[in-house]
Order: structure tokens, then C-alpha cells, then sequence
């Protein structure tokens, strides 16, 4: 396997990584807010329109492509998440639209009595949808949040019983990087029957998913978030779909995948999702798709965390910088890195750094909870650096000048 400097070829891929502020070269450390797209992605997402935009199910050539695009497209998900086939992928707007849709047939599945378990931890995204559910009197329990950012183990044992029905647990914390124990989550439900549903969002573009061997009930996450464009993707085991009663029109189809799918999807943007997949897996070895994706994440995974650590152990030297979420001896850790800076606002620090071209995200990012029980949401949240398999040290050097020189109220 080529070395880690290879790697970095891909920046070459990315037209966005030319652009500049003034002088400055514009360092995209927003990642887990969505990453930046190479020009395989544009192109497929461009050519779609320029050779086979039509609807689906006709007669002629270019609804008949795109019908094949859209398979092709699911087996490409399905490879990339390490489901058994392409009919086990449905697509949606985002990642939220889909959970919301999910959350309105469980209303009309469970009822008084039922429980749901949530965490603290998670992006409002995996909360939001199943609160909705206190609506029919369900009644949804949440799993405590450590002040150290982890999830508590035991009182996610303690909220799993005989009336749960559904877990909801996030893989990978977007505003901490704390990676979850999923399969004790796992083995909790299924010890009481319950379905398992994890966001993996945050989790996806940084390690090698599998979702069979995981035997998650219900998996999501969002192409922007790996080099793609905007489209939520749904991994439901087989016959699940078809038990739930989604919103649905007559015409529709009743079957899984397209049972979840309302309207006509967006065709160019899964265009563009089977090229993001196939990008990430031309960093990887292997004939089949499915073990190119896995060593490409294996070593996108690895440059990523020596990156992140970097940055970790850095920041964690200058006077007045807090870290916050596990460390990464921990080994429960995405390449994500949450600060704050006394006396500074997280916001007011980000515009200081992006008025250079260093671009990171302030305030909670969508996972309001966690950011309210560590107590921080009064005080303008976290100031959070995401690693993408673009970044470099370079850029990392230059955030921490950056912090550096606002921790010093420079
Ligand atoms: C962990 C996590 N879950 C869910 C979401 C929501 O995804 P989408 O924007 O596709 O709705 C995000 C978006 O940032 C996220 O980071």
C-alpha cells in the first residue's frame, strides 16, 4: 500500500482547493459539515444532464439509463456500507428528511407503552424525528452524556427494557468525535427485541462501515458528507420497509427501496453519489468494489487520525485552550476536535480564523443537546476542526497559529 504522501494527491482533484481570500489559500477544515467534491463527482453530476436527464420507467433510452444509474447507484451504496444488495439502499433529500419520514411510520407502529431510546449525545437529526413520538404517548428515554463525552454504558442498559422498541444511538458524535459502542447497543436490543437505528453520518467518511456485520436494523448517513452531493442514504435490512406504513402514494411502489421514496429523486446527485463512492474506493486496493472502499477508508481513516492528533495535542499546549470529548489514546475518537478558548466566543474565533482562510465551525452544528448538558450552549459552544483526506499539516500549522494568536488576544 502506497504511503501517506500519495494520499495527499488527491488534492489535485478538488477544484475548490485552488480558491484563495486575498492571499491566503483557503483551508477547508469544515468537513463534518460537508467536504468538498473532486471533479469526478462534478463531472458525473454535469454529465448526467448533459446525457440522460429524463424521469424513470419509460420506454426510451434515456429514462432506461437512468433507471440504470439508479441501480447502479444502490449497489454502489450498498458496497459502500457493506449492506448485501443495492435493494437494501433508499435514497431521500438528507439524512434528516428520512429519519423524519421513518419517525412517522413507527407513530403509526408503536403506541402507549412503547419506549425509545435516545442519547444526549446525538445531533438533534437522531433525536427530533423520535421525540415526535411522545406525541402517541410513547414514552422516549435518554441516555446520559458524560461530562468526559462519552455516552454512560450503564445507563444505556438501564433505559433498554422490555417496552423498548427502538434504538436510536448516533455511531460517531459530530461535535465531539466520540465514537459510541454500537454493538453493545446492538446486543442490548436485541436482547429485548428492540430495532436498532444508527446515524452514522459523522462516522462514514472516516471508517469502513459494516453495516452486516454490525446487523443495525436501520443505518443513515448523507453523501456530502463523503465527497458527494446532498442526498441522504437509508440502509434498511430486508422486509423492514415493507412492514413499516411510510407515507406513500398509491402509484408508488410498495416495495423496499423505493417504498420510502416520495417524488421523483434527484437524479444528477445520484449520478454524483455513485462517483463519490467509486472516488473514495480508487484510493483502495482490490478488485471488488467493496474491499477497494474498505482499504481506501482504512488509509483515508489512518492520515486522517494522525492529523487529528496532531492538532489535538497541539492545541491542547496553548494557555487557555480547553479540549473537549475523549482523548485519542481512548481509541473512541473520529478525526474531530472540539475547543473552547477562555474568554473568547467560539464565534468570534472562527470569523477571526476565516477572515485567513482557515475555515472551522463555531456554536453546536445541529447537536444542541450535548452542547447544552456540558453546559456550554449559553456561552456560544465549541469552536470544531474536521479532517477531510484533503488536509494537511500545513493547514493544521496554520489553525494553530491561528488559536494561538486568539487565545493571546492577539
Ligand atoms: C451526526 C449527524 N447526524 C445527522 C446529520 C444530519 O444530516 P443531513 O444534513 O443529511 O440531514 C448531521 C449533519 O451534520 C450529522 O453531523
Amino acid at each position: 500500500m502506497a504511503s501517506a504522501p500519495d494520499l495527499l494527491r488527491c488534492r489535485a482533484d478538488f477544484p475548490s482547493l485552488e480558491r484563495r481570500l486575498g492571499s491566503h489559500p483557503l483551508a477547508y477544515l469544515d468537513g463534518p459539515a460537508g467536504t468538498q467534491v473532486p471533479r469526478q463527482v462534478i463531472d458525473a453530476i454535469a454529465g448526467y444532464y448533459r446525457t440522460c436527464n429524463a424521469n424513470t420507467h419509460g420506454q426510451f433510452v434515456t429514462t432506461m439509463e437512468t433507471d440504470l444509474l439508479i441501480g447502479e447507484t444502490r449497489e454502489a451504496v450498498a458496497a459502500f456500507l457493506g449492506a448485501g444488495s443495492g435493494r437494501e439502499i433508499s435514497f431521500g433529500q438528507s439524512m434528516t428528511t428520512l429519519a423524519f419520514s421513518l419517525s412517522r411510520a413507527f407513530a403509526r407502529e408503536f403506541g402507549p407503552g412503547d419506549e425509545v431510546v435516545i442519547t444526549e449525545l446525538d445531533h438533534e437529526a437522531n433525536r427530533g424525528p423520535w421525540l415526535t413520538l411522545r406525541e402517541r404517548d410513547v414514552v422516549v428515554r435518554e441516555v446520559r452524556l458524560r461530562p468526559d463525552g462519552r455516552l454512560d454504558p450503564e445507563d444505556l442498559e438501564r433505559k433498554i427494557t422490555g417496552k423498548t422498541r427502538l434504538v436510536a444511538i448516533g455511531w460517531s458524535s459530530n461535535a465531539l468525535g466520540t465514537v459510541n459502542d454500537v454493538a453493545l447497543a446492538r446486543r442490548l436490543s436485541h436482547a429485548v427485541g428492540a430495532w436498532l437505528l444508527v446515524d452514522a453520518v459523522h462516522y462514514a467518511p472516516h471508517f469502513p462501515i459494516d453495516v452486516g456485520r454490525l446487523d443495525a436494523d436501520f443505518l443513515l448517513c448523507s453523501a456530502y458528507k463523503f465527497y458527494g452531493p446532498h442526498v441522504g442514504l437509508l440502509y434498511a435490512r430486508p422486509g423492514l420497509l415493507e412492514r413499516l406504513q411510510v407515507d406513500r402514494l398509491r402509484t408508488q411502489e410498495s416495495t423496499a427501496p423505493d417504498r420510502i421514496e416520495t417524488g421523483t429523486l434527484n437524479h444528477a446527485a445520484l449520478a454524483g453519489v455513485k462517483a463519490a463512492v467509486e472516488y473514495v474506493a480508487s484510493w483502495g486496493e482490490g478488485t471488488a468494489l467493496r474491499d477497494r472502499v474498505r482499504s481506501a477508508m482504512d488509509r483515508i481513516g489512518a492520515q486522517e487520525h494522525a492529523l487529528a492528533r496532531f492538532y489535538f495535542d497541539e492545541v491542547g499546549r496553548i494557555a487557555g485552550v480547553r479540549r473537549w470529548g475523549p482523548d485519542f489514546e481512548s481509541g473512541e475518537r473520529a478525526p474531530t476536535v472540539s475547543i473552547t478558548i477562555d474568554g473568547v466566543t467560539a464565534a468570534s474565533a472562527a470569523r477571526r480564523l476565516g477572515e485567513t482562510g482557515v475555515l472551522v465551525w463555531d456554536g453546536d452544528f445541529y447537536a444542541a443537546r450535548p452542547v447544552e448538558v456540558l453546559g456550554l450552549a449559553e456561552k456560544g459552544g465549541l469552536l470544531r476542526t474536521g479532517i477531510s483526506m484533503y488536509n494537511t499539516r500545513e493547514e493544521i500549522e496554520r489553525l494553530l497559529a491561528g488559536v494561538t494568536g486568539v487565545a493571546a488576544g492577539r
